[in-house]
């Protein structure tokens, strides 16, 4: 099976901060292998905007290193760069001051689908999107692109709705979660909601509870002064691993629209309930090896910050309650390995003995690497000899299962940014949504600033702090072994 590819309309999509790392690592390559696909149209136009005295020679020099670094090489073609870059120009531009507006303005073409793709920090939000307006670079059907953080709590999300709002509607605004562009995320809504299996199961009289992992073996690496700002409830939870709840536990949606998909992922976030202080456990790194521990990367001795979350959450509604979910994620662990695991209930009664105990039948849904499914089920172990039971998997990576032919998973900022062009918001966030999130973080983050709370050091290469796994192990349940 080869994937399709569906032309998308001109456009011109204009990046600011178009000389960036997150340009130059995701934004790029992700344009790049749209084009090398085929997808991009003849008359498609990347303008990379920013502050940088370059010329477009200098910033082709830039997207070719971008490709050369972060592009497999199956995917590298000197022609295919080479057509690439003839859509891509530079343009110095001050988000603050007034050079660079007059040719943005002149640049932009009636007609196509207008992007800005605001790559910058949250503090030019207001100043691009009033220039953009005054300059009436943007149209009525303009679409503005921005990534997180988004905000740092619910009075900063709310001062950036605010202010996206005085200058666009909200069927506008695109706000990246890039956990919501991974193929294996989207598989979760098909699973779930595209097969008769699963969905009687799916709920806490068949459901003992839910894991959600995402491990890292990087640590905050050059994003210091932000990650410890930050920490990872408001990097990782308050974003990717809340909406990764909200897909598990939704209700179907009645079709698979942007309203109708982020009205039921808003219903389980305001179905959250507070998080209890012994529900939570944060972690730090130590130092190992010659790498340094997480105060020494932030160069923050007294920080407080945690490189590691792990908390049991509560859905109180008809279909959750009773049903927990454990989320936990960590920088510096043993393996980069993302998962979602649903854990049957037991069988009521075992009618194969007790030398027989029965194991629960897990659901894993895999991220990253290796994207795929697998369903742990009980089978006879064969042979002669009585009934012996064994547990085995039903494993389906979705390389294998779709075939050589089906070529590379595409990136996630390769389906969200064609989305943009698209004009599909499914899976983008709502500011609702983002505020709803940040409303039931920022209680639990308040409580430990205020009793100066300090994450518990956990060892580099594991799977983060003891006291991470009493909060299964106090629940009769275990986490599942952390591994690639
Ligand atoms: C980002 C976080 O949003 O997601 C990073 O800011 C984290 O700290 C990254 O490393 C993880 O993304 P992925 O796609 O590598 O799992």
């Amino acid at each position: 099976m080869v994937f399709r590819v569906i032309p998308v309309d001109p456009f011109d999509l204009v990046i600011f901060g178009g000389t960036g790392d997150l340009a130059q690592r995701k934004i790029y390559p992700a344009l790049y292998r749209r084009y090398h696909s085929g997808q991009m149209p003849e008359d498609a136009r990347i303008i990379g905007a920013a502050r940088s005295e370059i010329g477009t020679a200098e910033f082709h020099q830039m997207l070719r290193d971008s490709i050369a670094t972060y592009i497999e090489e199956e995917t590298r073609d000197a022609d295919a760069i080479e057509g690439f870059l003839n859509h891509c120009s530079y343009l110095r531009l001050d988000a603050r001051g007034e050079d660079g507006w007059r040719e943005l303005a002149e640049a932009v073409r009636p007609g196509v689908v207008r992007a800005f793709y605001l790559s910058v920090g949250p503090r030019l939000f207001g100043e691009l999107a009033e220039r953009l307006n005054i300059w009436e670079i943007a149209d009525a059907d303009s679409r503005i692109v921005v990534e997180k953080p988004f905000g740092h709590d619910l009075e900063t999300a709310r001062a950036l709705n605010a202010t996206l709002a005085q200058h666009f509607h909200e069927h506008q605004i695109y706000r990246i979660d890039h956990y919501l562009g991974k193929e294996t995320v989207q598989n979760l809504m098909a699973v779930r909601f595209a097969n008769m299996l699963f969905e009687p199961l799916w709920n806490a009289r068949n459901v003992d509870h839910i894991q959600i992992t995402v491990a890292e073996t990087v640590g905050v690496g050059g994003r210091a002064e932000y990650y410890d700002r930050a920490g990872a409830m408001r990097d990782m939870v308050q974003n990717h691993m809340m909406q990764l709840l909200c897909l598990i536990a939704m209700e179907p949606p009645y079709a698979f629209e942007p309203d109708a998909v982020r009205d039921e992922k808003l219903k389980v976030i305001r179905a959250l309930d507070p998080v209890l202080p012994e529900d939570i456990v944060r972690g730090q790194y130590e130092a190992e090896d010659g790498q340094g521990s997480y105060v020494d990367d932030v160069e923050n001795p007294e920080s407080r910050t945690e490189s590691f979350v792990a908390l049991k959450v509560s859905v109180s509604n008809w279909r959750w309650k009773g049903a927990p979910f454990y989320l936990r994620t960590g920088k510096r662990m043993r393996e980069r390995t993302s998962e979602i695991a649903v854990v049957f209930k037991d069988p009521p009664h075992s009618i194969f003995g007790e030398e027989n105990a029965q194991k629960p039948n897990v659901l894993v849904i895999r991220l990253q690497p290796n994207e795929g499914i697998n369903l742990r089920v009980t089978i006879k172990e064969p042979g002669p000899g009585g009934m012996r039971l064994v547990e085995v998997p039903l494993d389906m990576s979705f390389k294998e299962a779709l075939g050589p032919d089906a070529g590379e998973i595409p990136d996630a900022y390769e389906r969200l940014i064609m989305d943009v062009i698209r004009g599909n918001q499914t899976l983008f966030m709502r500011g609702d949504e983002v505020e709803a999130a940040w409303a039931w973080i920022d209680p639990i983050i308040a409580r430990w600033d205020n009793v100066r709370d300090r994450p518990r050091p956990y060892q580099p290469g594991g799977s983060g702090p003891e006291d991470a796994l009493m909060l299964m192990h106090r629940d009769g349940r275990r986490w599942r072994e952390v591994k690639a």
